[in-house]
């Protein structure tokens, strides 16, 4: 493929100095032109990754720009540390935390405007994937995206499909079930937008490890991996890293 591939570790509410430390180094050990790699650690700890040298991003950042937000963080901040990326709308963001694809669609607004690259995270639940809704309910999320911003928005961000029956319970999705939704996303910018389309990053995340990354990646849609358990790992994280050259 023409796209760089990309393999992001999100670890979640886990690690610690120590982790960024061994992560750091074993990563700097991979490091290629051939594949971007990129760590969301929780934000006390983006400064020492940031000084590792490995690229880094948060898992999510307010919508809002300063102000009485107790708890909340600002975009601006996180970019002046120099992180790159940043999230928006984990699952664990949209379940957990209520936030609505307005919401994500705001925060994906307010990451470009300083200048963050946010990796805009979809992905539909059993119930709706038993339903046959798979498609229907990542076309409203990047929808509520492109609604908003327009569809040129898409150019400087990367999509991560994650079905969330996949995310931590050792279920992935088959490499044929995970490419036919990355075609369907890239098909559907692509009616507005073919070169944009062309060039954008999609990544699939969801139990993914060092023993099904190689096939997953070698799809013909699938630009990478979100990976979520096993980015606390330095072993299996470098050789999912190494299976995306
Ligand atoms: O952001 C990462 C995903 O939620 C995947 O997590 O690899 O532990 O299933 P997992």
């Amino acid at each position: 493929a023409t796209r760089k591939a990309m393999v992001a570790g999100n670890w979640k509410m886990n690690g610690s100095l120590e982790l960024v430390e061994q992560l750091s180094d074993a990563i700097n050990n991979v490091k290629s032109s051939e594949v971007n790699i990129v760590l969301f650690p929780p934000f006390p700890l983006i400064s020492a990754m940031i000084a590792s040298g490995v690229t880094t991003g948060t898992q999510t950042v307010s919508e809002n720009t300063p102000g009485a937000f107790t708890g909340e963080v600002d975009a601006q901040l996180v970019k002046q540390l120099g992180a790159k990326y940043v999230l928006v709308g984990h699952s664990e963001r949209r379940s957990i935390y209520k936030e609505s694809n307005d919401t994500v669609a705001a925060k994906f607004a307010r990451a470009q405007q300083v200048g963050l690259t946010p990796i805009l995270c979809v992905g539909e639940s059993e119930i709706e994937q038993e339903n046959g809704q798979t498609e229907q309910v990542v076309a409203a999320q990047i929808d509520a995206v492109i609604n908003k911003l327009g569809v040129a928005a898409l150019k400087e961000s990367v999509i991560a499909y994650e079905p969330v029956w996949a995310i931590g319970t050792g279920k992935t999705a088959s490499p044929e079930q995970a490419q036919s939704v990355h075609k369907f996303i890239r098909d559907k910018i692509a009616s507005l937008d073919s070169d944009l389309a062309q060039g954008l990053t999609i990544l699939y995340g969801g139990s993914v490890n060092e023993k099904n990354s190689e096939l997953l990646f070698a799809q013909t849609d699938i630009d990478g991996g979100l990976i979520g358990g096993a980015s606390l790992k330095a072993e299996s994280f470098t050789a999912i890293c190494n299976s995306a050259k």
